[in-house]
């Protein structure tokens, strides 16, 4: 557990350097391979949140794709810090839904949150200088996020 933990963290640090992408995403193949997922308990009302949850911030991640490709980057940074980003913990019932969690995904929840907030940010800057790569990577780190936590962690 204790190694899961730091290894996901090394992932996501990893992430952020956009040269090591291909190479992140070997590693946690490899790994995935080796031990397998923490499987995780939730209630099941809570996992039907959770699910639904997720669900959405899939579709927050599309709209935010599209917001980008057609430079609309305000836009982009709103969804992001509401449906993402550190002003959705109350949204989702983080609080209620942390005590269910191991650490390690706690942590990966966590730096989900805090990579939105920082797309929000980034894709401000964005607006202002028209560099949408900035943009780009920043988004492409929190999605590196989402693929840590299914890595690591299931429900059942
Ligand atoms: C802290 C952990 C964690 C993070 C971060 C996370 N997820 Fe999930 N996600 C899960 C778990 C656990 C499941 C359930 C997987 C299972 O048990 O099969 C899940 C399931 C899903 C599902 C399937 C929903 C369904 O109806 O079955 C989608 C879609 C999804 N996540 C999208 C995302 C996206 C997009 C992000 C990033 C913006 C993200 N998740 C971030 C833990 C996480």
């Amino acid at each position: 557990m204790q190694n899961h933990t730091a290894f996901i963290l090394t992932l996501l640090a990893a992430a952020v350097t956009p040269a090591s992408f291909g190479l992140t995403v070997e590693h946690r193949h490899d790994h995935a391979a080796g031990t397998g997922p923490v499987l995780v308990h939730f209630p099941q009302q809570l996992r039907d949140h959770t699910l639904a949850n997720m669900r959405d911030h899939l579709s927050a991640l599309a709209e935010i794709q599209g917001y980008i490709a057609a430079h609309r980057y305000d836009s982009a940074a709103e969804i992001a810090e509401q449906r993402l980003g550190m002003s959705s913990l109350k949204l989702h019932g983080a609080h209620e839904v942390a005590k269910y969690m191991p650490k390690g995904m706690q942590d990966v929840g966590s730096a989900m949150h805090r990579a939105a907030s920082k797309f929000a940010l980034t894709a401000q800057e964005s607006a202002v200088d028209h560099d949408m790569g900035k943009s780009v990577a920043a988004l492409a780190t929190l999605t590196q996020a989402c693929v840590a936590c299914h890595a690591g962690y299931r429900l059942r």
